[in-house]
Formats: structure tokens, C-alpha cells, sequence
């Protein structure tokens, strides 16, 4: 458990997970920057931190899923002289379309930000940390990681992608810099608007708060874990798709129309 004098970068802090992940990041004393692009967000989730714990929490308004948006959360860090011990990768979109019909522009935007913002941000902070000789480094993906998805399939091949390269690091960088992926299941949160997905009803079962999510995540993070699946379905859910052939998981995953899964 890193002092009160850490600092954690949270991407996506403006929404859902990641507002849980900063709040109780705080709770446990350590100080916060909040990047996301929705400035006005950040500003009032950061008063109200440095007002309910008593840490400093700083915003940087960037985009993430543009080329140099990670060189550019670096440089504004830099400027600030703040050196995180803790990454949090959370920011990420999905696209719920058959693929043929997905705007190319936003597709390009949702891999550079769920895939190549991640990694050079990793890179660029894990460097830091392994000089320093310690840190850790919480990459969220999803259930969409554990199978192929039609009609999701960029985004869960992307989120196939971090775990990949999630359980990779964690021996890579180890034992001074922990490397652990997140999976969440699905969450009420601005996901489903974002990614133009809809839940279907019998799906609800699944749905986890994403303060709990929140906090299995960072309870797997500070136990040094390569991975932990949010909710027990969830992980039953994972496992059978290890039973059944690539293609059948394929083929079970494909949403019905004007339904989906995550
Ligand atoms: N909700 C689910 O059912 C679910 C399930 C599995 C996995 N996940 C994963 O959980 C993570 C958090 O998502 P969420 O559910 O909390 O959704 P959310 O409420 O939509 O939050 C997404 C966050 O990412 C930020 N973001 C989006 N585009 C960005 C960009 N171009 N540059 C920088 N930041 C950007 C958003 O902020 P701005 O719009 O202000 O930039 C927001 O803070 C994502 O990686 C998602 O894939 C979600």
C-alpha cells in the first residue's frame, strides 16, 4: 500500500468506473489527476474530493484518443512535476455496429484510445515506476475480452488485446512495477450511450454497481493480482466460454436484434 504522498492517474475520470476508482483511490489517501475530456466534470469531482479526503486532486483535460494524447498527459505531469505510482488505464468507448457499417473515424478514435493510448501510457509510466523501483498499473477491460463478440468485434478484440498484454506485463514487470487487469462485466454507466449499445432486460442480472467494481478492481491491484473478473457470473461466464470452441462462442456471443452483451 503505496503513502499518503502517491499520486494515481485515472483516465476516464469524468463518468462511471473511473469516478468510483478516483473516490476511493482518495479514501484510501492518495492523491489523484483526473483526465478525461470533459473538463467541467473533472473540476467538480475534484473539489469534491479534495473537500470530502483531504488529498489533492488535479485535473487535465486532453483527448486520449488522438496520436499524441499520452505524450501529452506525460508532458502536462511533467510540468506539474508529479510522478505517479499508480496508472489506472480506464478510458474507453465500444462501438455496437455490424462492422461494415462503423463510421471509420470513429473506430480509428475508439482503438487508439482502448488500445494505443493504453500502451504508451503503460510505457510511458511504467518507465518511471521501474526507475524508481516501484509502482503498479490497473488496465480495464471487459467480459468482451473472453470471447469474440459480432457486432462488437473491434471492441472486444481490443479488450482481448489489454488482457493479452495485461497478463504479459505483469510477469514482465515484476515484482517491482504489478501489472493487473480488470474485467467488468456489464454496468450502468455512459458506456452503453457512448458505444450506441443497448442492454438487453434479461441481462440485468449481471449488472454490477461500479463502485463494487471499483473496488474489486483496486483490491486486486493493491494484492499485486495479474487479473480479477468482476462478479461471480461473470467469472462462471468466462469459464464456459473456455468449454466451447471459438467459433461456437462466436456464434452464442452475436446479440439479438436490439440487444446486446458486454
Ligand atoms: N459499462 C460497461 O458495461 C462496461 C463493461 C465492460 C468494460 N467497460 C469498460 O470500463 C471502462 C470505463 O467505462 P465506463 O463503463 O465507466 O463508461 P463511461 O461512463 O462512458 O466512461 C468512459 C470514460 O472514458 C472517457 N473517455 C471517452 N473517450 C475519451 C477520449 N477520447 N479521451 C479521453 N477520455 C475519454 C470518458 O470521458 P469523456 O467523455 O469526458 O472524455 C469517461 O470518463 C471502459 O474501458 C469500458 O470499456 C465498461
Amino acid at each position: 500500500m503505496p503513502n499518503g504522498k502517491s499520486w494515481a492517474v485515472v483516465t476516464g475520470a469524468s463518468s462511471g468506473l473511473g469516478v468510483e476508482i478516483a473516490k476511493q483511490l482518495a479514501q484510501r489517501k492518495i492523491h489523484v489527476v483526473l483526465t478525461a475530456r470533459s473538463e467541467q466534470q473533472l473540476q467538480g469531482l475534484a473539489q469534491a474530493l479534495n473537500r470530502d479526503y483531504d488529498i489533492e486532486a488535479v485535473v487535465e483535460a486532453l483527448d486520449l484518443s488522438v496520436p499524441d494524447g499520452a505524450v501529452a498527459l506525460q508532458g502536462r505531469l511533467e510540468q506539474r512535476g508529479i510522478e505517479p505510482e499508480i496508472l489506472i488505464n480506464n478510458a474507453g468507448f465500444g462501438l455496437y455496429a455490424p462492422f461494415l457499417d462503423s463510421d471509420p473515424a470513429r473506430l480509428r478514435a475508439m482503438l487508439q484510445l482502448d488500445i494505443v493510448s493504453l500502451v504508451e501510457l503503460s510505457q510511458i509510466f511504467g518507465r518511471q515506476m521501474m526507475l524508481r523501483g516501484r509502482g503498479r498499473i490497473l488496465l480495464v477491460g471487459s467480459m468482451a475480452a473472453y470471447q469474440p463478440v459480432p457486432n462488437l468485434a473491434a471492441y472486444a478484440a481490443a479488450k482481448a488485446f489489454v488482457l493479452s498484454f495485461g497478463e504479459a506485463l505483469h510477469v514482465e514487470l515484476a515484482p517491482k512495477v504489478t501489472v493487473t487487469v480488470l474485467s467488468p462485466g456489464l454496468m450502468d454507466t455512459g458506456f452503453n450511450e457512448a458505444s450506441g449499445y443497448q442492454t438487453a432486460k434479461a441481462l440485468d442480472i449481471m449488472k454490477l454497481l461500479p463502485a463494487d467494481v471499483a473496488q474489486i478492481g483496486l483490491d486486486a491491484l493493491f494484492a499485486g493480482k495479474s487479473g480479477v473478473i468482476a462478479g461471480r457470473l461473470n467469472k462462471v461466464m468466462a469459464l464456459s466460454s473456455r468449454l466451447l470452441s471459438r467459433h461456437a462462442a462466436a456464434r452464442a456471443s452475436m446479440p439479438k436484434a436490439g440487444k446486446s452483451r458486454d
